[in-house]
This record gives structure tokens, C-alpha cells and sequence, in this order.
């Protein structure tokens, strides 16, 4: 054992706060081999001889300050924890730390910081929670707060959901202005997500990353979320905000050290745990470097190729009913009875119905909001009822099994928010080929289904009909207007995939062509793995030819 006393049970301790809900809390206390690493990383770019703070911003039951104490005992320590009971532990704990109760994502951040001795190098550790919805996005002051941390405004189809997010951004904002190092162990997301892009902008402006140790999954027992340890440095104080776009690929030394602990996967040609230097570049801001296979296979595919959206222009996310209690069901005369029955029910009488069919209780407070909806005037029309495919993503890979179908009673004003995906007259569900896939989203894969039928929302699965009305072809989806000519189809496909079509047998060979591409092996084991997440999979002719003549 490194470092004086016995080891506690990270994860045995949580059991002591029965009050403590891990899950909303994010409180999944580290264990003490992994603190150690976090530290070791994270010391080796502190100065030697200057006052050092060690501070963490959610901090549990001490698992980082009870290391900090043992390693770094002349360093000054400080904890701000949410929960009291906790906190009270880490306090009994950690004697020299002191350690406030309180919110590090409102005002009690301010009360930690007020505890720093002035002057001391900051080395800011910890595990932060990652809740996957944080509690501030209910919190509308407190959320624009927040995001106004970061450089731009959020671009289209991403936000910032997570608490973890939130500390990374206070702490970074902190050592803007001050000397310090951040190490925190967080989600991988953080290092490729499509969603977290102007997150690691908005760090790579602020900090210099030093570290990133991807541990994968596993590292917490309950949880399957696989994690990474990113330690950040702050830029020295008469560097200039940094011009991101222009970071060098390889022309300066690069600043930052890449390792795995995965064996398999994109690195496998390195051992685990040997370092890759790197430097982290627009667009996207990775925080690892590229496998070079993979980024052979991009530079090609995007030099001459469309992405997948641009090559297949209209395309709708899955089927999402949010009452598949009521709606879906394996039989459809069983599932028209049941619809029936719902909608001449009066709103009184929704228990005793979701009694007679076997719906459990937990979803009677949303039949109840439904029925109120929709009262009691509708009648159920055997004409909504409709095939449908409980879609499952990778495991459907290539073509939808027939196992996967049931029917759903389709019509729209049972299913709020859109989700039923018509626009206007147009029913996207009415061709009866579609191409299923998603886009930046893991394991990415396609299917073609050939059957009339819906298609499940799986994750961020889409469905795109092979042919289209051409009003929608050629203005999108939002040109669904009233009037709209059902029987004017056209292939959904760009100028460049009608050209191709023509040269592989048709549009339908086209997408028969797709489905081989996405699931092939240079996009599974490859590109995937290190683009998947974060960019569209670009299509060229040659890659659709060389995974079909691959695969007949
Ligand atoms: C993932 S645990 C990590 C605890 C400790 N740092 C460790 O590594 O063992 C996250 C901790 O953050 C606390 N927490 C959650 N939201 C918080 C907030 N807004 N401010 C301060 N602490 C918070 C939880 O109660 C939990 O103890």
C-alpha cells in the first residue's frame, strides 16, 4: 500500500448515508487505487516548491482529501459536499480538511474558494457527480448561469445537461485567473461526444491538457458508465486566449499525453497504459488522439464523399409513443380493444381500465394526463392500427427480424409532442423500404426494412423512406403543407446518390448498399470507434462498392 493507513471501501461506505440518493446525487465514491492514480497524474505537473491547496468541490466521504492528506501533507486541504451526513463523515475523516456542507454549483462554490489560503498553487481533484440530467436544468437562473461560462452560444442539437459538466466549467473558469491544475474523474463522454464539443472548447481556451487515462467501464460497482481522468493546467498568466481553430496537428510538441486501459478497441496496437502525445484540434475538440487507420478512412471519405444525411436527405427519428402501455401491443385486435376501451372511458374511470388491462399502476398518472387530453369524444378506428417494429438498434443490424413485430395504434392526437413524426398530410411511415440507421450515437448501425411498418425510437434511430413526395424532397420536411401531392414520389436521395443509384441497379440497391457499408468493417472497427460519436459517417461511391463486393 503506497500510503499509510488501511484502505476504506469506497463503495462499501455509501451504504452509510441510507438517506444519500446515489443516483440522483451521482454519489459513487472512488476507490482509493483509482484516487491514487488520479493524484499521481495530477502531481506530477505541480510545482515542487510552492504552497500547495488540494480542493474538492464534491466531496463525498473524503476519498480524495483522505489521499491528499497521506500524499501531500503539507498541503492545505478543502472539501464542499451536498450532503451532510457525508460531509460530517469526510470532515471525522480528514481532520486537518475543512470541509463546508453546501452547493457547488450555487452560491457555496464562493464560500469553498473564500477558504483557499491566497497565493497557494490549486490543485482542484475529484469525482464530480454525473447524474446525467442535473438538478439546475429546473433551475433556470442558475442553468443561464452556468452556460454563460461558456465561450459561444450552444449550437443546435447540443446542451449541456450534466452537473459534471458544471464543475469542469466553474473550476476552469477559476484557474483562468489563477495557478492550479484540475484533475477530475468523469464520464468518457467528456472525451468524443458530439454533445460535449463547445464543453472541451471552452476547456482547451481556458486550460492546457496535460493528461487523459480512459479506464472504460467497470470502474464503479453498480454503475456500467465508463470513465476517464483528465488533468488540465492552467496557461500562464501572459498567455493569450488561444486561438483554437489554429491549434497545430503536429508542428509544435504536442501537450498532451493520451493512455488506455482497454486492450482492445482503436489503440490495440499500443499496450495499455503506454502514452500517445498528442494535440486536440477543431472540429471537434477529441480528447484522444485518432487512430491513423481511422483517420486515413475519414480524410478519404469526407475528401470524396456526401455525408449520410446530405446523401439521404429526409429522414425522421423512430417512432416514440411514450404510452406503448396503451399503444403497442403484439396483437392487434387486442390492442384496438384496449384503445377502444381507453377512449370511451370516462376520466374517472382510467384505474379500473388500466386494472382490465394489465397495465401496472406506475403508469396511471400518465393514462390519466392522456385522457384528460383527450376526453371522451374520440373513437378508436381500426384504420390507426398499424405494423410496427420494436427496432433494437445493433441487434437488428442488416435487416429487422419479423420477431421484432407487433402493431401500434397510430394516431396523432394520442401522441403528443410530434413524436408520431407526421408532418402536415405527409406520412413518413407510409413507404413501405426504409433505411434505419442512426447518426452519432454508439454502436452505430443500419437496417432496411422492406415491410409495410413504424419503426421504434431507439436511441437516435431515423428511418428514411426510400421515395418521398418531391414537394418534401425538395423543400424538407417542413414544406408538408395541406395539398401536398401523396402520389408525386421521387427517390430520397441527393443529385450525387441518384447518380450512384443509377450505376449500382436503383435506389433501393443504393440502400441495400448503405446498410452493407454502415455495418462493414472499416466503419465498425474503425471509423466508428473514433468518429461514431461525434461526426456523420461520410458515404463515397467506392466505400458502398467495396463493402457490397466485401459481402455478396
Ligand atoms: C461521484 S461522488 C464522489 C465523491 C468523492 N469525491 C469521491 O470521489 O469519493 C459525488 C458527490 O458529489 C455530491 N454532490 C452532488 N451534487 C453536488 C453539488 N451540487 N455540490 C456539492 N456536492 C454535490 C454527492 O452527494 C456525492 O457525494
Amino acid at each position: 500500500m503506497p500510503h499509510g493507513k488501511p484502505r476504506l471501501d469506497e463503495e462499501a461506505l455509501v451504504a452509510e448515508f441510507p438517506s444519500l440518493d446515489r443516483k440522483a446525487q451521482g454519489a459513487f465514491f472512488t476507490p482509493a487505487p483509482l484516487v491514487e492514480e488520479v493524484l499521481e497524474l495530477a502531481v506530477r505537473h505541480a510545482p515542487a516548491h510552492r504552497p500547495l491547496a488540494v480542493i474538492d468541490p464534491s466531496c463525498g466521504a473524503g476519498a480524495f482529501l483522505a489521499a491528499a492528506a497521506a500524499r501531500l501533507p503539507r498541503a492545505s486541504l478543502h472539501g464542499l459536499e451536498l450532503h451532510p451526513q457525508a460531509a460530517d463523515w469526510c470532515r471525522r475523516r480528514v481532520r486537518k480538511a475543512q470541509v463546508l456542507c453546501g452547493d457547488g454549483l450555487r452560491e457555496s462554490f464562493d464560500a469553498l474558494t473564500a477558504t483557499l489560503p491566497p497565493g497557494a498553487f490549486e490543485l482542484w481533484v475529484g469525482n464530480p457527480p454525473y447524474n446525467g440530467t442535473s438538478s439546475v436544468l429546473r433551475d433556470p437562473q442558475t442553468y443561464a448561469r452556468l452556460v454563460a461560462l461558456l465561450p459561444e452560444a450552444l449550437p443546435a442539437g447540443t446542451s449541456l445537461r450534466d452537473d459534471f459538466a458544471f464543475f469542469l466549467l466553474r473550476v476552469a473558469r477559476r484557474l483562468e485567473q489563477r495557478d492550479g491544475l484540475l484533475a477530475f474523474v468523469t464520464p468518457a463522454t467528456l472525451i468524443d461526444a458530439f454533445m460535449y464539443a463547445p464543453l472541451r472548447k471552452a476547456l482547451l481556451g481556458r486550460l492546457e491538457l496535460k493528461e487523459v487515462l480512459e479506464l472504460g467501464g467497470g470502474v464503479f460497482r453498480g454503475a456500467r458508465v465508463r470513465t476517464c481522468v483528465t488533468v488540465w493546467r492552467s496557461l500562464p498568466p501572459a498567455t493569450p486566449k488561444r486561438p483554437l481553430q489554429l491549434v497545430p496537428a503536429g508542428d509544435d510538441a504536442p501537450g498532451t499525453l493520451y493512455r488506455t486501459r482497454a486492450a482492445s478497441g482503436p489503440f490495440e496496437r499500443h499496450q495499455p497504459g503506454d502514452a500517445i502525445a498528442f494535440a486536440p484540434a477543431a472540429p471537434d475538440y477529441l480528447l484522444r488522439p485518432p487512430p491513423p487507420k481511422a483517420e486515413a478512412l475519414d480524410a478519404r471519405w469526407r475528401k470524396d464523399g456526401e455525408p449520410l444525411t446530405t446523401l439521404i436527405p429526409i429522414s425522421s427519428p423512430g417512432l416514440k409513443t411514450r404510452f406503448d402501455e396503451l399503444l403497442v401491443s403484439d396483437d392487434p385486435d387486442v390492442l384496438f380493444e384496449r384503445v377502444d376501451a381507453f377512449l370511451r372511458a370516462a376520466p374517472t374511470e382510467i384505474e379500473p381500465f388500466a386494472i382490465a388491462h394489465g397495465i401496472p399502476a406506475r403508469h396511471l398518472a400518465k393514462l390519466e394526463t392522456l385522457k384528460a387530453l383527450v376526453g371522451t369524444s374520440l373513437r378508436a378506428e381500426r384504420q390507426h392500427v398499424r405494423p410496427f417494429y420494436r427496432y433494437a438498434g445493433a441487434r437488428h443490424r442488416g435487416r429487422i427480424p419479423e420477431s421484432a413485430r407487433a402493431y401500434c395504434y397510430l394516431d396523432r392526437r394520442l401522441i403528443p409532442r410530434g413524436d408520431h413524426r407526421f408532418r402536415g398530410d405527409y406520412d413518413p411511415h407510409a413507404c413501405d423500404i426504409k433505411l434505419v440507421f442512426n447518426v452519432r450515437e454508439l454502436p452505430l448501425s443500419a437496417a432496411l426494412l422492406d415491410r409495410p411498418g413504424c419503426v421504434h425510437d431507439h436511441r437516435h434511430a431515423r428511418f428514411a423512406p426510400l421515395y418521398v413526395p418531391r414537394a418534401i424532397l425538395e423543400g424538407g420536411l417542413s414544406a408538408a403543407k395541406p395539398g401536398l401531392d401523396p402520389s408525386d414520389l421521387v427517390p430520397n436521395l441527393s443529385r450525387r446518390g441518384m447518380a450512384w443509384a443509377e450505376r449500382l441497379g436503383g435506389p433501393r440497391a443504393l440502400y441495400e448498399a448503405l446498410v452493407r457499408f454502415i455495418n462493414s468493417e472499416p466503419v465498425q472497427a474503425h471509423w466508428a470507434p473514433a468518429y461514431g460519436a461525434i461526426r456523420e459517417l461520410p458515404v463515397t461511391f467506392e466505400a458502398l462498392k467495396e463493402a457490397s463486393s466485401g459481402q455478396r
